[in-house]
């Protein structure tokens, strides 16, 4: 297992993106030095605040370099205000502290390289997909290892509600990928289901790898739209978590091995899985 450490880390910044969507930087500098994409970090309020009890996963936004030397000093979270611990997160201020321990998880390196990557996120799913296609394109790098396998065409299809739920697009239009928005009330990008847009780009040439992230009905079409087609898939599944250290088993999965069914923590065995494997 991977080793991960855990941090008092300092709020560098923490400002809204989106409604009820926040971006917050916390420097961290041993979790910054290795996280990869697609794991993630545990993050608990500070000071002596025990309410709420447990800490929460927040998968990695991007990694906080210093300017001058390009050293990894922090981690960067993008977050959807969605119960007590996340309107709390809201409050903090600069300088002000939390207790975050990672990296963990498999991340995004359990993916193959691929030619051709579709990302297909929904909801707040877009968040790790930023360093995942920044480092798959050359731009950004992570963790200790440079990375060299790179993709040749990466497209983002991200939905969402409607417009002003959509954060960081700016971010993922600055990269050289394709993005492809879609929003259910058509205020932005095309009117319908993210998973349409990503069919139509299946129909066009590619040794297409797929990979989604968001809510529980848009990777099950996905499961099924690749699964039709045969595409590789790996879905990036959110479920609660309470230690991301493979102790509390609160984060059990069910999976399907050899035509049985079995259980996998996603904190260790995930967030990344092999969509043909995962029962929903
Ligand atoms: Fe505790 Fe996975 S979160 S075992």
């Amino acid at each position: 297992m991977q080793a991960w450490s855990v941090e008092e880390a300092t709020v560098l910044w923490n400002r809204p993106v989106a409604r009820d969507t926040w971006r917050m930087a916390l420097q961290a500098p041993r979790l910054a030095d290795r996280i990869r994409p697609g794991q993630f970090l545990m993050l608990r309020l500070a000071n002596g605040r025990s309410d709420p009890l447990l800490a929460r996963p927040y998968a990695l936004y991007d990694v906080v370099r210093l300017g001058s030397t390009g050293d990894a000093i922090g981690v960067e979270i993008v977050y959807l205000v969605v119960g007590k611990q996340t309107r709390l997160l809201t409050e903090l201020r600069p300088g002000e502290t939390a207790v975050v321990w990672g990296p963990l998880g498999n991340g995004f390196d359990a993916i193959p390289p691929a030619r051709h990557l579709l990302l297909v996120a929904g909801g707040i799913g877009q968040t790790p997909f930023y360093a995942f296609a920044a480092e798959r394109t050359g731009v950004r790098h992570y963790g200790a290892e440079q990375r060299t396998e790179l993709a040749e065409a990466v497209v983002l299809c991200y939905g969402a509600r409607s417009s002003d739920l959509l954060a960081c697009v700016d971010d993922f239009s600055r990269l050289p990928i394709e993005v492809v928005l879609c929003t259910d009330d058509g205020s932005a990008g095309r009117r319908g289901l993210v998973t349409e847009a990503a069919a139509e780009w299946l129909d066009r040439p590619g040794n297409w790898v797929v990979v989604g992230c968001g809510p529980e009905p848009m990777l099950r079409a996905l499961q099924q739209l690749c699964g039709r087609r045969g595409v590789p898939c790996y879905l990036s599944l959110e479920v609660p978590m309470a230690c991301g250290f493979g102790a509390c088993f609160s984060c059990a999965v069910p999976v399907r091995l050899g035509g049985a069914v079995d259980y996998r923590r996603c904190c260790l065995d995930g967030p990344v899985f092999d969509a043909s494997e995962v029962v929903f």
